[in-house]
């Protein structure tokens, strides 16, 4: 799917990010499972990771972001009439995530539900949010991407145990007077969807009951590696613009040489290009927010600048997100 923002403007006027206070090393790592900081350093870029406590579920981490996001916009809670929550890792399959927040928020209006896109699941959520907000059925969307991915690990298999970290952002999407949304570009392949999968975890019963996630690294990584790229070159394209234009570029944080790749295919110089995957490692629906959250406090989300985002991940998923990012919302 791919489309142009052809409806009144919708920015983003409020971002904020929250993640657990335990750090875990690649050295505590390599305590826990036969690995090292040497290999983790080169083979992914990931020098640490962030690890929700044992009582700290989804909503746990989405909340304080939820906050900061709707502070930074000078919004109430009771002022969203929209809340999507991106996730993989839900507190529970139900009530769900976005359900529970708007509760414990203080948004009784809002229309709430979840949205499973694996790491991609952001992009899509903003997608999802700016069409609603841009065809008049919300009026302030306040969109979640959060995971616990700690959660759903196998603390004994180290292929996957190194890869990923917990994390939350959260965005509110209203409309702007300037810049905004100029187009998304999603898809998805479930027939690599085996690639990258956590089986036991729904309706479809495995003689296998364990629910991790299961991966195979080497299919993921030659698939992130095409949608990087494939994704950024079709969005700017169809939206007229070109790589030059972009002032900056939010790759999801999954491995810093899945980064590297793309930035240097599509020819990023490397001050555009936001990378903090060493301190989170890969946090799913969080990294993209998060990255944001950095890009915005080294003082590159100027206002009128324009930033690519494109995420990927289980499904398989990938999508980008095209936005001139904007001052202040000026409401009637
Ligand atoms: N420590 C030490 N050795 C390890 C580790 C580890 N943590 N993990 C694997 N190895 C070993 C393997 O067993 C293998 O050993 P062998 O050669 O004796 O068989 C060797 O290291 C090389 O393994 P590869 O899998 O070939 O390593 P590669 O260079 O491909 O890197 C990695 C692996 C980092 C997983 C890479 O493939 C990758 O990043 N893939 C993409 C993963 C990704 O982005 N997933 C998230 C998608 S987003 C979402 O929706 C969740």
């Amino acid at each position: 799917m791919i489309g142009v923002a052809n409806g009144r403007r919708v920015g983003i006027t409020g971002l904020g990010v929250h993640v657990p206070e335990r750090v875990l090393t690649n050295e505590e790592l390599s305590t826990l499972v036969d690995t090292s900081d040497e290999w983790i350093m080169s083979r992914t870029g990931i020098r640490e990771r962030r690890i929700a406590a044992e009582d700290e579920a989804l909503t746990d981490i989405a909340r304080p972001a939820a906050i900061a996001a709707l502070e930074r916009a000078s919004l109430e809670p009771k002022d969203i009439d929209l809340l999507v929550c991106a996730t993989v890792t839900p507190d529970m399959m139900f009530p769900t995530s976005s359900a529970i927040l708007a509760d414990e928020l203080g948004a009784p209006d809002a229309a709430a539900y979840d949205l499973l896109a694996g790491c991609t699941g952001f992009v899509y959520a903003i997608a999802q949010a700016y069409s609603m907000v841009a065809a008049g059925l919300s009026q302030r969307a306040l969109v979640v991407g959060g995971d616990v991915l700690s959660k759903i690990l196998d603390w004994t298999d180290r292929s996957t145990l190194v890869l990923f970290g917990d994390g939350a952002g959260a965005v509110v999407l209203e409309h702007v007077d300037d810049g905004g949304f100029l187009g998304f570009e999603l898809g998805a392949d479930g027939g690599g969807g085996r690639h990258l999968w956590l089986p036991g975890s729904g309706s479809r019963r495995f003689d296998d009951q364990e629910s991790f996630v299961k991966m195979n690294g080497r299919e993921v990584f030659k698939f992130a590696t095409r949608v990087m790229i494939y994704s950024a070159e079709k969005l700017l394209d169809e939206c007229g613009r070109t790589v030059e234009d972009v002032d900056v570029y939010v790759p999801h944080q999954a491995n810093v040489r899945i980064i590297d790749y793309a930035t240097k295919k599509l020819g990023f110089p490397e001050e555009k290009v936001v990378v903090n995957v060493d301190r989170y490692g890969n946090t799913s629906s969080g990294s993209i927010p998060l990255a944001l959250a950095d890009a915005e406090k080294d003082g590159m989300l100027k206002p009128g600048a324009l930033v690519l985002m494109t995420g990927m991940g289980a499904g398989l998923t990938w999508g980008s997100a095209l936005i001139e990012w904007t001052d202040e919302v000026r409401r009637q």
